[in-house]
């Protein structure tokens, strides 16, 4: 690899340098991280977004559903991972209920976001409605990144993780978000679990980055939670993660391993031992 080449790779990524690389048809690559280290190592591995996802609540927390987490707990994860990354765009999830009572809210709590956790932008889900909120905090220097299709927060209202918008009303509604969020000043759209169809005609259609978790190859871009690809979580596994170790297992191993070798008294060793 050249010089030149490395300073591109490392140069550092802003909301901008993602309209850039649609505009440029490189596809964008995000994963989730909601600690120091593995945001170290996905900054090593030239990940472009590093979001700090609320789904944190599900494959940390232990917890049923992303509704719970709080903004407390999302500060914390987001300051821990905004200290491990040079590179890539650190985005915070606003959780549930932080955003959507009233502009002023979202505004305060995204502010805390950036000045407390040094996130460089907030993600928050929902289409038309949230718009005005979307307008106000990008107004006022925060950027937004949307989210579309299966909403985690909206669990409680749509009773389950089924695909979305495959009915063409739903997929009306759908395109008509988007376009809104683009309107109203969103710097990326995330799409979830949705027809791949619909999620290419969205791509094509916007200028803005849209980024895919489950909604096919015509995004221009993908992300997946890291714990899901690394097979850390694996209370189910959805058709859209490819799992690239088995980190669960990996783990589970070593553990035995160390005690086995504590029990039998093998561990520690002379060479272990001052
Ligand atoms: O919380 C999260 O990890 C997310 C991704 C699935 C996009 O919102």
């Amino acid at each position: 690899m050249s010089a030149a080449h490395n300073d591109e790779v490392r140069r550092k990524i802003t909301t901008k340098s993602l309209t850039e690389m649609k505009q440029a048809g490189q596809r964008i690559v995000a994963l989730t991280a909601y600690d120091h280290l593995m945001a170290q190592e996905l900054d090593r591995a030239g990940i472009d977004v590093i979001l700090v996802g609320d789904s944190v609540a599900m494959v940390v927390q232990g917890l049923e559903t992303t509704v719970t987490v709080t903004l407390d707990h999302m500060l914390y994860h987001a300051a821990l991972v905004s200290r491990g990354v040079d590179r890539a765009l650190v985005v915070g999830d606003l959780p549930f209920m932080s955003y959507q009572v009233n502009c002023d809210d979202a505004l305060r709590n995204s502010g805390r976001m950036v000045k407390e956790s040094h996130v460089e932008a907030v993600k928050l889900e929902g289409g038309e409605p949230i718009c005005p909120t979307v307008f106000r905090l990008v107004e006022a220097g925060i950027p937004v990144m949307g989210h579309l299709g299966l909403t985690p927060q909206s669990i409680h209202k749509f009773g389950s993780y089924q695909v979305r918008a495959t009915t063409e009303e739903e997929a009306h509604v759908l395109r008509r978000d988007a376009r809104a969020l683009a309107d109203a000043g969103a710097f990326a759209i995330v799409l979830e679990k949705i027809p791949a169809s619909l999620a290419k005609e969205i791509s094509q259609e916007l200028d803005v980055p849209v980024i895919g978790i489950g909604a096919g190859s015509g995004c221009d871009g993908q992300i997946l939670v890291s714990h899901d690809m690394l097979g850390l979580y694996t209370r189910f596994h959805p058709r859209f993660v490819r799992r690239y170790a088995q980190l669960g297992e990996e783990m589970l191993g070593a553990f035995k391993r160390f005690a086995d070798d504590v029990r039998t008294g093998d561990f520690p060793g002379v060479d272990e031992s001052y």
